[in-house]
């Protein structure tokens, strides 16, 4: 028997448990904490590090240390540079593979010490934030697959945390709200305890947006260096520029750690030192919430997409490090006056609700939604056509056929993904190709024959294409290869 883990891939912290006579247990590599620190570091001495040993190397070097590699994926390169000056050029595909490699080592590790488990099989529930496509889901599972980690389901990641409280606390029947805001994404679903044995839980919303806790930082950091900015005297633009410039990092590390003292006191009010000076600091909490108010404007607005239309619901569930901020519980409750609102294990919601998904026993636990929308680009020969074959919101598992005529020993589709409803055909430059797939054919087919290809996101969230002959049947002979 596999051991099955829950695994949530943060922004800025990540956590993997399990399930162990009923109880939650956090799977932590030696020395770390279940936050584990979502961080790279190289250079030439130390070599490659994650999590804990990366951000005290980074202390010294922080030119060498990657933060926030989930907000950066889609970036060509990530280049890092040691005390020397020398440069060192990563993809975030490495950054991936590195830090899921120290969070699955550690996990086995903490699996061998505690529960003399020998390098066990492992299965996974992975969780992705609900605007992320399936760039982000290949990278995660290309990393896992190489860690030895099978994944068993893809679920969003508010999803996993509304699982976890309603496995907690609420009765048959009962529905929840989960907003969560976290380091770098907003992610909100509308999650129904169902009653059914067969599949407990159903979404019945779900949305989200790319703005998270580092945007109320960068805030934050405009007003510190506005406040700086006056303090330095006698500086050209240029030399100023150059000022904040050299002292960027310092002063956006600083920016989270006064947002994180705001959500406790009214006032953050300290001097701070650089290149040798003291520059005054003082920030209300108050002065915080307006320079920031347009930003939890926006997060309420995918909270208003997602509950529209929808039957009433009596509780919302705050998750995510962002929800400890006393203006997202204030400004929620304004939205539904008449709901409980819980800050409910804001960091580990998540990764439990995972590992909760992977230990009930129903098939399937819950009935997802597709995210986005997802098309065929089909290509033979100079002809390219495009078709929307699934859609967002469709529940899973969601398929749709598209039948095209054979010409060589070949075929060659793009997956293409996008946020379109209502239409059956996406123009190209509508979102990326999510996946290119091959077909091929182990004895030339007569040309003109018909084939059909079947996309289908399963109901745990796998995109799966297969080709079949037009009497519906699988052809024998083909290879199909996803990449
Ligand atoms: N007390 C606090 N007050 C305000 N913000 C906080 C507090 N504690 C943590 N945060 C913020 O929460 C964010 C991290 O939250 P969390 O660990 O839920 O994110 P994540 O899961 O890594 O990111 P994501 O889910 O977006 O990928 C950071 O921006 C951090 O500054
Ligand atoms: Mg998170």
């Amino acid at each position: 028997m596999p051991v099955v883990i829950g695994i949530d891939f943060g922004t800025c912290f990540s956590s993997v448990y399990f399930i162990h006579g009923g109880q939650y247990v956090p799977l932590v590599p030696n020395g770390e904490k279940p936050m584990i620190p979502t961080v790279f570091f190289h250079d030439s001495i130390k070599g490659s590090l994650a999590g804990k040993p990366a951000l005290r190397a980074g202390k010294n070097c922080p030119s060498a240390l990657a933060e926030y590699v989930k907000r950066h994926y889609r970036e060509s390169s990530i280049k890092l540079k040691n005390k020397k000056n020398e440069v060192f050029t990563f993809s975030p595909e490495d950054i991936v593979r590195h830090i899921v490699n120290y969070l699955i080592e550690g996990a086995r590790g903490c699996l061998q010490s505690q529960y003399q488990l020998d390098n066990p099989e492992l299965s996974a529930v992975l969780t992705v934030p609900v605007t992320y496509g399936e760039e982000w889901k290949k990278m995660l599972l290309s990393a896992l697959k190489d860690a030895g980690v099978t994944v068993h389901a893809v679920i969003q990641e508010p999803v996993a945390a509304a699982v976890c409280f309603l496995e907690e606390h609420a009765a048959a029947g009962g529905t929840v709200l989960v907003y969560d805001l976290g380091g770098g994404t907003t992610d909100v679903t509308l999650l129904q305890k169902t009653g059914s044995d067969q599949q407990p839980y159903a979404v019945l919303a779900q949305g989200g947006d790319v703005i998270g806790g580092n945007d109320w930082d960068d805030r934050l950091l405009t007003l510190l260096e506005r406040q700086i900015v006056t303090q330095l005297s006698g500086l050209s633009d240029a030399e100023t520029d150059r000022f904040l410039e050299t002292n960027r990092r310092r002063l956006t590390a600083l920016a989270r750690e006064i947002k994180e003292i705001l959500s406790e006191e009214s006032v953050y009010d300290m001097p701070c030192e650089m290149q040798g000076n003291l520059y005054d600091i003082r920030v209300t909490r108050q002065e915080f919430e307006s320079c920031t108010a347009s930003l939890l404007g926006r997060t309420m607005q995918t909270v208003r997409n997602v509950v529209q239309g929808q039957s009433p619901f009596r509780e919302v569930i705050l998750v995510g490090g962002g929800s400890h901020m006393p203006q997202v519980k204030t400004r929620i409750q304004q939205e539904f006056p008449d709901c409980q609102i819980r800050i409910a294990n804001p960091e580990f919601a998540v990764a439990m609700g995972a590992a909760r998904y992977a230990a009930i026993s129903a098939p399937v636990p819950v009935l997802l939604q597709s995210a986005h929308s997802y098309g065929i680009i089909l290509e033979q020969g100079q002809t390219r056509s495009i078709r929307n074959l699934i859609f967002k919101n469709a529940s899973l598992p969601a398929s749709g056929r598209y039948e095209c005529r054979l010409s060589g020993q070949f075929l060659q589709f793009a997956v293409q993904e996008g946020d379109d409803t209502d239409q059956t055909l996406v123009p190209l430059q509508h979102g990326g190709y999510a996946l290119s797939a091959t077909v091929w054919f182990s004895r030339p087919p007569e040309p003109g024959t018909v084939c059909i290809a079947e996309l289908e996101l399963t109901s745990s969230g796998l995109l799966k294409l297969t080709v079949l002959d037009q009497n519906g049947n699988e052809i024998s002979g083909t290879s199909v290869s996803l990449s």
